[in-house]
């Protein structure tokens, strides 16, 4: 065990828990990683060398040799990035081999933070269990569909919608029906549906919440 205070926060793909885990993050001062731009890392990389990342034999060895310097934040946040991600997540080796990167990131958080916020699909039940403060953040498929127009124009994309629908309808299957680790809450995981709740007041709540796990942990 390490003296380090955990947040994990997991949730379905454009549930706005990115935004959330990074707000909360850079309010108690915590370290941040975000999980699934490890699992986009793997896939852009098997993507790059003309590869399919469901292919086991290239996606384990992207994971084994990811250097994470090697891809901008923009090289990661596409669609085809997504869909690259959750197809390397879906094999048990590519999980494996980052499980203890993330879980040393958890437990001794760079730069002598004291705490960490790592963000993802299982984070509460597979990667730290013990987490004293998880939450799992969920929003209707329209309004992720919605919120995912709105991010993806905003970058200047050409957004079809019925193609967004699609991705994230797929990758809702995918996450939440592999054999190793799904997509679901932990059973001591806060629930937190942000359909009808702006960024802002996800973040109140989520704060206020992890606040009062913070200082219980303490006692
Ligand atoms: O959170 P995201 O949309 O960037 O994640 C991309 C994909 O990576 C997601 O569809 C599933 C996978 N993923 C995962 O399996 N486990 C995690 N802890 C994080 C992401």
């Amino acid at each position: 065990m390490s003296g380090s205070i955990i947040v994990a926060i997991d949730g379905s793909a454009a549930s706005g828990k990115g935004t959330l885990a990074k707000r909360i993050a850079a309010h108690f001062d915590f370290a941040y990683l975000d999980s699934g731009s490890l699992y986009r890392a793997i896939g852009v990389a098997v993507l790059r060398k003309s590869g399919d990342p469901t292919n086991e034999a290239q996606a384990v060895s992207a994971a084994k040799n990811l250097d994470i310097t090697q891809f901008t934040p923009e090289d990661l946040r596409t669609e085809a990035a997504g869909v690259a991600a959750s197809q390397v997540a879906a094999i048990p080796a590519v999980r494996a081999a980052i499980l203890q990167f993330q879980r040393d990131f958890a437990h001794t958080p760079p730069h002598g933070k004291k705490g960490a916020v790592l963000d993802g699909r299982d984070i509460g039940t597979v990667v730290c269990p013990h987490a004293p403060a998880k939450i799992f953040v969920s929003a209707s498929l329209d309004v992720r569909v919605a919120r995912r127009i709105k991010e993806l124009r905003a970058k200047g994309e050409l957004v079809i919608e019925a193609r967004v629908r699609a991705d994230l309808e797929a990758r809702d299957v995918r996450d939440s029906s592999r054999a190793v680790a799904p997509m679901k809450p932990a059973e001591d995981a806060w629930q937190l549906d942000t359909s009808a709740l702006d960024a802002d007041q996800v973040f109140d709540l989520s704060k206020n919440f992890v606040a009062e796990k913070i200082a219980k942990a303490a006692v």
